[in-house]
């Protein structure tokens, strides 16, 4: 090899010959090890359904990224305006459930009152309401939140499925007229009579 080196090849092209020298040997070891890498890392990735190292397979990814997105389709009230046929449900299971979502850890209670006199947020009691009080959009103003005034979608972020939206929008409207004691002082600006 040594006697190879500097040798020139027979071909010119344009005028440009070469050498015929061995690579580098730094170069040859990072283009085998490119190559083993890609072989490890296609047979992890590609080949085996459940990686050895790294993220979930490609097609458990998909199924994830798939199922993110039917939940959000599902949680997008269908059309806007209170033209949808939302109905409030009154039995005394789903208003329980609505009651638990209520006081529970999207937080509501924390900042409507847990008699729902308002506080931070207004009071749900009244026939006053700034957003609308259709059950359609009720449904929205806690799916989507306030988050400059401090409600996060949800009330405080952790997602509800269209029946447990439905559930506590119907606990805060079979809670209209019972006039908790103390409520939260009327903004007569944006609080409106609602029919
Ligand atoms: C961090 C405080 C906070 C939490 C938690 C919170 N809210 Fe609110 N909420 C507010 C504020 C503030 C407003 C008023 C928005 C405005 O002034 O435009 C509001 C408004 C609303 C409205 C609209 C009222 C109207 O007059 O139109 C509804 C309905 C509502 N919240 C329900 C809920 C429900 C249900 C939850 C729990 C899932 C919840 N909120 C959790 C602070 C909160």
């Amino acid at each position: 090899m040594s006697q190879k080196k500097d040798e020139l090849l027979s071909h010119e092209y344009d005028g440009i010959r070469e050498f015929d020298n061995a690579l580098p040997k730094w170069w040859l070891y990072g283009f085998y090890f490119t190559i083993a890498f890609g072989i490890v890392y296609a047979i992890n990735y590609h080949a085996l359904s459940t990686p050895l190292w790294g993220q979930p397979g490609m097609v458990a990814e998909y199924q994830a990224e798939v199922d993110d997105a039917n939940r959000l389709a599902a949680s997008r009230p269908k059309a806007a305006g209170p033209s949808t046929a939302l109905v409030a449900l009154t039995d005394a299971e789903s208003l329980k459930k609505g009651q638990e979502i209520y006081e529970g850890a999207n937080l509501c209670h924390a900042c409507h009152r847990k008699d729902l006199g308002g506080m931070v947020g207004p009071n749900l009691t009244d026939n006053l309401w700034i957003h609308g009080c259709s059950p359609a959009e009720m449904v929205k103003n806690v799916t989507t939140g306030f988050p400059p005034l401090g409600m996060l979608p949800y009330g405080s972020g952790q997602k509800l499925s269209d029946e447990q939206l439905l559930q506590v929008v119907s606990y805060i409207i079979s809670k209209q007229g019972t006039n908790p004691a103390n409520p939260r002082a009327v903004n007569p600006e944006r609080e409106k009579a609602c029919s």
